[in-house]
């Protein structure tokens, strides 16, 4: 439980510095419990607290965490050299807050991506020795074929690595696409793991992260959604 001055609130939740965010409760332009706020002095206990702004309704988060359907054509850096960034997607003031991806996928990469302002969490998943599985369909140019699925499951060796790196588990999918489960997150790996193995990737998607399935999230492409404890639970356990 904590109280707060609603200047704060306001600021802490990305609306803008305290002295704009103070402006904006003067100007009317907040509420809660249904009446207008003036005075940005007053304190408020911040858990489960709802309020209006411009009209729209926020609850207030200490931290956010969200699941985003990523399109392609987005970029997770963030100085973006090509393409808008996938920050672009979300509501503005989550930029403010310092939101940013977990982890990265590629431009061209589409699916589920994990975006937090919570160093703890984003440092726990992004950490190697979590071994948090990681669920791709990669679309192949040339067949799927048994002997590439085994090549993938028995390690390929890729440039600047040390050592090999081998699939979790790999399966045909179809003709030209198959299902590849990772435990690490190098840089471009699935595709320079389907190169190495004697293919080419035409088209990735991450469908599932530790356990999290983006299926069950009902995202359309470019959607997001909060997670909830349960989500968040079976992230960080799981
Ligand atoms: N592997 C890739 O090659 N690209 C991604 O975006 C993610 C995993």
């Amino acid at each position: 439980m904590s109280k707060q001055h609603l200047d704060r609130i306001l600021q802490s939740q990305g609306f803008g510095t305290r002295k704009w965010c103070a402006e904006l409760i003067a100007d009317g332009e907040v509420s809660i419990n249904g009446g207008v706020v003036t005075d940005s002095r007053i304190t408020f206990e911040t858990n489960g607290l709802q309020f209006t702004l411009f009209g729209e309704v926020w609850t207030y988060r200490e931290h956010i965490y969200l699941a985003l359907n990523k399109p392609a054509d987005y970029e997770c850096s963030r100085k973006p050299s090509h393409h808008p960034r996938v920050l672009s997607l979300l509501p503005e003031q989550f930029a403010l807050r310092d939101v940013q991806p977990v982890g990265r996928l590629d431009h061209d990469t589409t699916g589920l991506l994990l975006m937090s302002d919570d160093g703890a969490f984003i440092h726990a998943q992004s950490s190697p020795k979590r071994h948090i599985p990681k669920v791709y369909v990669a679309t192949t140019h040339d067949p799927v074929t048994p002997q590439l699925v085994a090549k993938l499951l028995s390690g390929v060796k890729l440039h600047d690595e040390p050592a090999s790196l081998a699939a979790v588990t790999c399966r045909m999918v179809d003709t030209h696409q198959l299902e590849i489960v990772l435990e690490q997150g190098k840089y471009h790996q699935v595709k320079r793991m389907l190169a190495a193995a004697g293919n080419h990737c035409t088209a990735l998607r991450r469908t599932e992260i530790g356990g999290l399935k983006l299926n069950a999230l009902r995202l359309a492409e470019g959607e997001w959604c909060y997670l909830n404890e349960a989500q968040r639970i079976l992230l960080t356990t799981g």
